[in-house]
C-alpha cells in the first residue's frame, strides 16, 4: 500500500535492529534442545558430571542472552509501533482536513472517526506483533526444521508431512477470514455513527421520550457488531486447534517411530526428546504465524480503509494564485447551476446570474429548500458549481487557491457551531492574533457585548461543548462576532439572525452598516423584515431566481415576493 511507504522509509532501521535481536532470540531457542540432547545422551548416559555441568552452564548463558535480546527487542518494538501509530493518526487527520465537503459527505463522518481511531490501532497492533513474533516465528520454524533434520533424518519424514498440511490450513484461514474482518469494521462504523447521532440529538430524544426506540436501534447495531465479530472469531477459533491437532499427531508419530528405533539401538533417547522439543518449537512458531496472520488480515482490512481516505482525490482544482484585485468584495454568478450529485443529479440551483457590487448588502429570500444555503456555499468553494462561472473580486474562483478566497470571506453558517472554551477563545477563532479591543468591537457590533458582560466572568465565561450553556440567539451573535473579528471583505449570514428579536436584529444591522460600509454582505433570511432594506434582494424559488431588485421593485413585479410579503405582514400588496 502506497501510503505505508513513508513509514517504511522512516522505520526500517529500528525494525531491522529489532529483527537482529529476534534472530539472537531464535538462535538461543534453537540451540537449547540440541545441547539438552547432548547432556542426556553423553553426560547422563556416561554419568559424566563434568560434562553435565559444562553444558548446563552453557545452556544457562544462552538463556540469559536470549532473555536480554527479548527485552531489548520488546522496548524497540513498542517505541516503533507507538510512534508509527501516532504519526499515521496525525497524517490521516491532516488528510481528512483537506477533504472536500463532497468527500466528507461520501465517507460519512462516523466512518472517518472509526478509521482515525480503531483502524489505525489495528495497523499499529500488527506492526507491534510483526516486530515481536512474526520474524522470530519463521526463524524458529525454519531453524527448527533444519536442526531437527540434522538430528535425525528418519524422524524428519514426519515433519515433511506435517508442515505442508499446517501451511495449507493457515492459507485457507487467511482467505476465509479476510471478508469477515471488513464486515466487523463496517459494523463498528455503524455503532459509531449511531452514537454520534444520538449524542448530538440527545435533547430531542429526551423531549420525545424516545429512549426505548433509540435503545433498540443501538442494540440492533450492537448485535450486528457482535454477530459479525463472533463469526470472525469463531472462524479463527476453529483453525488454531486444528493446527495444534495436526502437529500433536506428528509428535505422537515421532515418539512412536523414535521409540521403535531406540529399542533397536539405532537412536539415543536424548535425540528423541530433542526432536520432540523441536517439534513443539515448530508447532509454537506455526501457531504464532497463524496468530500474526490473523492480525495481518485485520490490519489489511483496516489499512485498506485508511488507504481509501489517503487516496481520496480532491477533485477541486485550482492554480496556486493569490487574489489580487481592484474589485474588492464583488461577487458575480454567471449561469451557475449546481447539483449535489454531479452533473447528472437533480439540480438544486438552475442557471443563476447575478452580481453583488462591492459594499452592497444583498438579501436572499425564498422558501425552505429553495437553495439559499447551497448558493452561498458555492462562494467559498465548499462545493464546486456543476456549470457556469463564479467570480469573486472579478476573478474566477476556480483559478485561485481557495485558501485566499476563504481569507476574504467570513461565513456564519445556518447551524451555529461553537467550540468548547471561553467566549474570548471562540471569537478569537476568527482571527488568531485579534487583540482584546478587536474582540470587544466585534462583540459590540454583533450585539453580543452586553450579554457577555452580564455574566460573571464576562469574556472568560466558558462554553460547554457546542455552546450548550448559551441560548440560541446568544450563540448566533457569538458566531457573528467570530466572523466580524476577521474583518472580511465579504460577510455571509445564513439565516443567522433568525433567533434574534426584531430590536436586536435592527441594532445589529445598523452597526453593520456603520462599520461595514465597504463590506459586501449576503444576508439570507426567512423574515422579509430582515432583508427589506437591502440594496438588492434575490428571490429564490426552487433553485431559480424568481425576482431581483429592491423591496419596492419586487413588491411591484415579483409574484413570489408578493406572496411572501402577504403571508408575513398580513397585508395585501398595495
Ligand atoms: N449536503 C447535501 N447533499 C445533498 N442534498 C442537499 C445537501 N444539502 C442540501 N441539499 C438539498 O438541496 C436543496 C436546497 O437546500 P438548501 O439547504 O440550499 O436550502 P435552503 O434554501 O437553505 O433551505 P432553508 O431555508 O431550510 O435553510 C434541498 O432540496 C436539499 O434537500
Ligand atoms: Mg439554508
Amino acid at each position: 500500500m502506497k501510503f505505508l511507504n513513508k513509514y517504511k522509509r522512516k522505520y526500517w532501521l529500528p525494525f531491522c535492529i529489532a529483527v537482529l535481536f529476534l534472530t539472537f532470540e531464535a538462535v538461543c531457542d534453537l540451540l537449547q534442545p540440541t545441547i539438552m540432547s547432548k547432556i542426556v545422551d553423553i553426560g547422563v548416559a556416561n554419568r559424566d558430571l563434568n560434562y553435565v555441568f559444562k553444558y548446563g552452564g552453557l545452556m544457562l548463558i544462552i538463556t540469559v542472552i536470549g532473555a536480554l535480546a527479548a527485552s531489548t527487542r520488546n522496548i524497540l518494538s513498542s517505541i516503533v509501533s507507538q510512534n508509527f501509530g501516532s504519526e499515521l493518526r496525525s497524517d490521516l487527520f491532516r488528510k481528512i482536513q483537506t477533504l472536500s465537503f463532497k468527500s466528507i459527505d461520501k465517507f460519512d463522518r462516523a466512518s472517518l472517526v472509526t478509521r482515525l481511531t480503531n483502524d489505525v490501532t489495528q495497523v499499529q497492533v500488527f506492526v507491534n506483533g510483526l516486530m515481536r513474533i512474526f520474524v522470530k516465528a519463521p526463524l524458529l520454524c525454519v531453524g527448527g526444521l533444519i536442526m531437527a533434520t540434522k538430528l535425525n533424518i528418519h524422524l524428519a519424514v514426519v515433519l515433511a508431512v506435517v508442515v505442508p498440511i499446517v501451511a495449507i490450513i493457515i492459507i485457507i484461514n487467511m482467505k476465509v477470514s479476510f471478508p469477515f474482518f471488513i464486515k466487523v469494521q463496517k459494523a463498528l462504523d455503524k455503532i459509531n455513527g449511531m452514537m454520534r447521532e444520538y449524542l448530538s440529538g440527545v435533547r430531542v430524544v429526551k423531549a420525545f421520550n424516545r429512549f426505548d426506540f433509540e435503545e433498540n436501534k443501538f442494540n440492533q447495531a450492537n448485535e450486528e457488531f457482535q454477530e459479525k465479530s463472533t463469526s470472525a472469531i469463531r472462524l479463527m477459533a476453529v483453525f488454531s486447534p486444528v493446527i495444534m491437532l495436526v502437529v500433536n499427531l506428528g509428535i505422537i508419530a515421532v515418539l512412536w517411530i523414535g521409540g521403535i528405533r531406540v529399542e533397536h539401538g539405532q537412536l539415543q533417547p536424548g535425540t528423541v526428546i530433542a526432536f520432540t522439543n523441536y517439534m513443539t518449537q515448530i508447532l509454537f512458531s506455526l501457531m504464532m504465524i497463524s496468530m500474526v496472520f490473523n492480525m495481518f488480515i485485520r490490519a489489511k482490512a483496516s489499512a485498506g480503509r485508511i488507504e481509501e481516505v489517503f487516496e481520496e482525490e480532491n477533485d477541486m482544482t485550482w492554480i496556486e494564485k493569490n487574489l489580487k484585485t481592484s474589485k474588492k468584495g464583488q461577487i458575480e454568478f454567471e449561469n451557475v447551476s449546481f447539483s449535489y450529485n454531479g452533473a447528472a443529479g437533480d439540480p438544486v440551483l438552475k442557471s443563476l446570474t447575478f452580481t453583488c457590487l462591492p459594499g452592497e448588502t444583498v438579501g436572499i429570500i425564498g422558501s425552505t429548500g429553495s437553495g439559499k444555503s447551497s448558493l452561498v456555499n458555492l462562494i467559498p468553494r465548499f462545493y464546486d458549481a456543476t456549470a457556469g462561472t463564479i467570480k469573486v473580486g472579478g476573478e474566477d474562483i476556480k483559478q485561485i487557491d481557495p485558501k485566499y478566497i476563504r481569507d476574504k470571506i467570513a461565513i456564519v453558517p445556518q447551524n451555529t457551531t461553537l467550540f468548547s472554551g471561553t467566549v474570548n477563545e471562540n471569537i478569537r477563532w476568527g482571527k488568531e492574533d485579534a487583540t482584546k479591543e478587536e474582540i470587544k468591537r466585534a462583540a459590540q457590533m454583533s450585539q453580543a457585548h452586553d450579554f457577555i458582560m452580564e455574566s460573571l466572568e464576562g469574556y472568560e465565561s466558558r462554553l460547554g461543548q457546542g455552546g450548550v450553556n448559551f441560548s440560541g440567539g446568544q450563540k448566533q451573535r457569538l458566531s457573528i462576532a467570530r466572523a466580524l473579528v476577521k474583518k472580511p471583505e465579504i460577510l455571509i449570514l445564513d439565516d443567522s439572525t433568525s433567533a434574534l428579536d426584531m430590536v436586536t436584529e435592527s441594532k445589529l444591522k445598523d452597526s453593520l452598516k456603520k462599520y461595514a460600509s465597504s463590506l459586501t454582505c449576503l444576508l439570507i433570511a426567512q423574515r422579509i423584515t430582515s432583508i427589506m432594506d437591502a440594496d438588492k434582494i434575490i428571490v429564490l424559488d426552487d433553485g431559480n431566481i424568481a425576482g431581483m431588485g429592491t423591496h419596492e421593485q419586487l413588491l411591484n413585479t415579483c409574484k413570489v415576493y408578493q406572496e411572501i410579503y402577504q403571508s408575513q405582514m398580513g397585508k395585501e400588496v398595495r
